[in-house]
């Protein structure tokens, strides 16, 4: 069983300023995607790198294939319109077989903790699926129409329910693609690959994430991503 990461990593990043898609941002003379990719270089239990990215994305990931020694980058594949896109053009080029695990993991995730990656691959040889999530810690509000205008009439969910849901999302090959084609065909686009196989009737397994595990969206969290690498070779 071949267990591959597909990392998509075209989007535009327009939470953040600056001119560069925030996954190409340099935090010590590094690229923020060069910290993910370390930790799926690194891991024992990843045998495969596939990237999804565009324009000028290309050319870096191909700089830091060399520069970083990425043995196994295998594949640099054009990204898409939307997340889901990026996902299965790689998927579509991953020439893999039905049973083997697809990790589909999120560029701007780059403190990934070793011990989660290993853990979620552990849970899905086991169960068949590992979704990454962390389980809520806060008190939970919500509006019935997410309207801050009726935020007077604030309800509360219970946090014993409720789970944060990261990367890495890990399925059979066979069984995301064939989830994805059925999505596609009803012209439905999910905001990742759990809600896309639940859609098709799969189960999905979840296995503890790590607040380290943020996915870098805003300023604010280059900042702090800044400070938690700060000094990093
Ligand atoms: O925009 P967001 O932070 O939700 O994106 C999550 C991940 O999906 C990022 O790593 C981003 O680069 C990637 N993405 C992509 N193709 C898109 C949009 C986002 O690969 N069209």
């Amino acid at each position: 069983m071949r267990v591959v990461a597909i990392i998509p990593a075209a989007g535009s990043g327009s939470r953040v300023s600056g001119d560069v898609p925030k996954q190409f941002i340099l935090f010590n003379n590094r690229e923020m995607i060069s910290y993910t990719l370390e930790v799926f270089q690194n891991s024992e239990v990843i045998d495969e790198i596939i990237v999804a990215t565009s324009g000028q994305g290309r050319d870096i990931l191909h700089a830091i294939k060399e520069r970083d020694g990425l043995t196994k980058l295998t594949k640099i594949v054009d990204g898409g319109l939307e997340r889901q896109d990026s996902v299965y053009n790689a998927l579509k080029e991953a020439n893999l077989a039905f049973d083997d695990l697809a990790v589909v993991h999120d560029a701007a995730r780059a403190l990934l903790p070793p011990e989660v990656l290993a853990r979620a691959v552990a849970t899905a040889k086991e169960k068949g699926s590992a979704l990454v999530c962390q389980k809520a810690r806060d008190t939970i509000g919500f509006l019935e129409n997410g309207d801050l205008a009726e935020s007077g009439n604030l309800s509360y969910i219970d946090r014993n329910k409720v789970y944060l849901v990261q990367t890495p999302q890990i399925f059979r090959y066979g069984e995301l693609t064939e989830a994805f084609e059925r999505a596609y065909s009803e012209g439905w686009y999910g905001t990742d690959e759990s809600t896309i196989m639940r859609r098709a009737g799969y189960p999905v397994f979840i296995s503890d994430g790590s607040a380290l595990n943020f996915k870098i969206t805003t300023d604010e969290d280059l900042v702090i991503f800044s400070k938690l690498v700060a000094g990093r070779v």
